[in-house]
């Protein structure tokens, strides 16, 4: 016996090691994608990671922890919901990277349900949507819980953001179906709406979401059902928890189907590894085309016999296996860093590189996002460095490979502003550096002009990107009241706009034509086109109403200037619903800069400014009525219909009492509308409230 068996060897010892960096940075990628929506690296890097220390813990058993990061599931659950222990825990899936796994997959399957080499297997293959899994429980054929997968055991009652989800039924199509089930599914967010939401965020200033999967899961979690209802997320169902199982995966989607559920487009029967194998391939390759993200395909048996044969292992069935799809990589050389000053003074690093193909897209430029990134994984000019596309998501630099070149200094990030040379200041709680310079910083104004025409904004047709772009470098509009003094300027310029190239009597007339339009314009879209920082549509209609009138406001603009935090006016905005101290402060740091409070008078001279207070009177006839809605109704959930009660004056109440002025009856209504009989209160049925609202 030898007396150092039970001293590691220099394998384990290294083993022990990477593994501990592994679990590191599995927890840190894990809080990054799970607890703040913000992923750092692409779901397939993620993978590489768990796939490692899953082997290194299979080679030394020794060294794996009891709590250790491989063995979680999803994310931890979240406190602010109401928790839901699952009746069956929602499990993963094992990961494929290569044929090579698929194949020891299909003779593993082989040898647990007996079959031959040669046997024809019954296998479905579906898309594996890249969003997040749900549990929908139905009761009588009625929605009565969703809830998130959690850590697989305990997830988050989220049924208030699945009722905004159009394409899932709250009464279920038919009558063939069980007393109480349960759907599985994916929630995700169509990358078309993802790319709205994005541009939506960007014109307001908040933080871009990395990807569709990270903007549905941050809507998921969204306690204000009116937030997650602008949003569209959609289900698609794959799987069916129900005493009365269907005995294969197909009869389940067709039984979903029935029911009035969505499936995945492009589901297949397989019948061989060859099968899977063009299945994956097909799918790799139709999978820009497909309005949703998908990362890769879903294996499973059939038929449920052979599912119940093979059964499951500690997180994931047996009888299933995930196939991802690769992220697609290149190598390339940095060859310069450039900053680049945004609309709300951002400034964002971009690495200019020798361009390089990777999946048939040229690549030329990559967003560093910001100093932390550069800093944190050492990124210099002249470095040969690792690019990765992932699906849709822009690429991103993996990280740097070792050369033998000799290094270039760190990058230093300015702290004056590249284009203006104001300093630049990093607000606390952000990572973003910002040009202080607003609009006398040459790129925030040229970013700002393009908000101030955009479609929520004043909505110039004629006037937006290469036509500002155009203007700018002539010189003909550098700030937003030049929009408005144009055509005057015009009549008196030698070179009018109509003898310019490209321009004639017609197009430059159908411009100034468009531009008097837009002279007349209402307050919530003048505030909004501003661009101030943190004021995006929404809170900009609540600031009109408010002031009703652009004169009250700017008055008191000055005044909260003037006075500080501790005077009148700021505390007024403060009593505003939506409106916080971070909103209120950018408004006051907005009006503290003279040109900012110059332009704002500029522009009330040569504008129509329509107050709101006209709008507010006509639109809220149910000022003082108080409004109670039961069962379910169609074609809109209870937080819409309560919104729009709401924004015509109504306040809404979940009780009925005597102060109730209409009590609104979707189906199956429970004992409200009794109780309001009794009361001699107004009962409307939806369709009657409808018709009532509209006229
Ligand atoms: S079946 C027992 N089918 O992928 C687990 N999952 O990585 C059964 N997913 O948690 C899951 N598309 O959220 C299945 N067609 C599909 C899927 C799918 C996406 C997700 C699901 C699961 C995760 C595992």
């Amino acid at each position: 016996m030898s007396l150092f068996k039970d001293f590691p060897t220099s394998k384990e010892m290294e083993a022990r090691q990477r593994l501990k960096k592994l679990y590191e940075e599995i927890v840190y990628h894990n809080e990054r994608y799970h607890g703040l929506d913000a992923p750092e690296i692409s779901d397939a890097t993620y993978d590489k990671l768990v796939q490692e220390a899953r082997d290194l813990e299979r080679q030394f058993p020794q060294l794996k922890q009891n709590d250790a990061p491989t063995q979680k599931v999803g994310s931890e659950v979240d406190n602010r919901f109401e928790k839901v222990s699952h009746t069956i825990p929602m499990l993963s899936l094992e990961n494929a990277f290569s044929e090579g796994d698929v194949e020891n997959f299909i003779t593993r399957s082989r040898k647990l349900l007996g079959l031959g080499p040669d046997a024809v297997l019954d296998m479905m293959a579906e898309p594996k949507i890249d969003g997040l899994s749900a549990s929908l429980r139905y009761e009588k054929g009625v929605l009565t819980l969703g809830s998130t997968r959690g850590d697989g055991q305990t997830g988050e009652n989220i049924t208030h953001t699945i009722r905004t989800i159009h394409n899932i039924p709250t009464h279920l199509k038919g009558s063939n179906y069980p007393d109480v089930l349960e759907v599985r599914g994916e929630v995700f967010l169509p990358k078309e709406a993802f790319a709205q939401l994005n541009a939506m965020r960007e014109a307001e200033g908040l933080p871009l979401f990395a990807n569709p999967r990270n903007a549905a899961a941050g809507t998921m979690r969204q306690l204000d059902a009116s937030i997650t209802a602008k949003r569209p997320l959609r289900f698609f169902a794959y799987g069916l928890l129900s005493p009365t199982h269907p005995q294969s995966q197909r009869e389940v989607l067709d039984c979903l189907k029935a029911w009035g559920f969505s499936l995945a487009d492009n589901i297949q029967r397989c019948h061989s590894v060859l099968d899977l194998m063009d299945y994956y391939r097909d799918m790799n390759e139709k999978r820009a085309r497909l309005p949703y993200d998908i990362d890769g395909v879903v294996y499973k048996m059939n038929r449920v016999q052979d599912q119940e044969k093979m059964g499951f292992v500690a997180r994931a069935p047996r009888w299933a296996l995930a196939h991802k799809f690769l992220a697609e990589q290149g190598q390339t050389i940095l060859k310069s860093i450039q900053i680049q000053v945004g609309r709300t003074g951002v400034l964002t690093p971009v690495g200019e590189l020798e361009p390089l193909n990777i999946g048939g897209v040229m690549v030329s430029r990559v967003s560093l996002h910001n100093g932390d990134e550069l800093k944190r994984k050492d990124i210099r000019v002249g470095d040969r460095v690792l690019i990765q596309r992932a699906g849709d998501v822009i690429p991103q630099v993996v990280g740097v490979l070792p050369g033998d070149h000799k290094r270039s200094d760190p990058f230093i990030f300015p702290t004056r502003c590249p284009v203006c040379g104001s300093p630049v200041m990093r607000e606390e709680n952000e990572v973003a550096i910002r040009c202080t310079g607003g609009f006398s910083c040459d790129a925030q104004a040229k970013e700002r002009l393009n908000h101030f025409v955009s479609r929520h904004a004043f909505d110039i047709e004629g006037l937006g990107g290469k036509s500002i772009d155009f203007f700018w470098e002539k010189a003909l509009i550098h700030s937003p009241v030049d929009i408005f003094t144009f055509q005057n300027r015009d009549q008196q310029s030698l070179t009018p706009l109509k003898n310019f190239p490209g321009w004639g009597e017609k197009s430059a007339e159908n411009l100034f034509q468009s531009i008097e339009k837009k002279r007349h314009i209402s307050f919530d879209r003048f505030l909004y086109a501003l661009g101030i920082h943190h004021i995006g549509q929404v809170t900009a209609k609540a600031i009109a109403q408010h002031y009703q009138t652009v004169e009250t406001w700017q008055n008191a603009m000055v005044l909260i200037v003037s006075e500080g935090e501790e005077g009148p006016a700021y505390q007024d905005l403060l009593s505003i619903d939506s409106i916080g101290p971070t909103i209120a402060d950018s408004l006051r740091t907005f009006f503290q800069k003279p040109p900012n409070a110059l332009l704002v008078k500029e522009l009330m001279a040569v504008l129509d400014i329509k107050p709101m207070e006209k709008m507010d009177r006509h639109h809220r006839p149910f000022t003082g009525k108080t409004i109670l809605f039961t069962g379910t109704l169609q074609n809109m959930t209870r937080e819409e219909a309560k919104q729009q009660a709401e924004t015509l004056g109504a306040k809404v109440t979940n009780t009925v009492s005597s102060h109730t002025s209409i009590l609104v009856v979707g189906e199956n209504p429970g004992s409200k509308v009794e109780k309001a009989r009794t009361l001699n209160i107004q009962i409307l049925s939806q369709d009657e409230w409808m018709d009532f609202i509209k006229n």
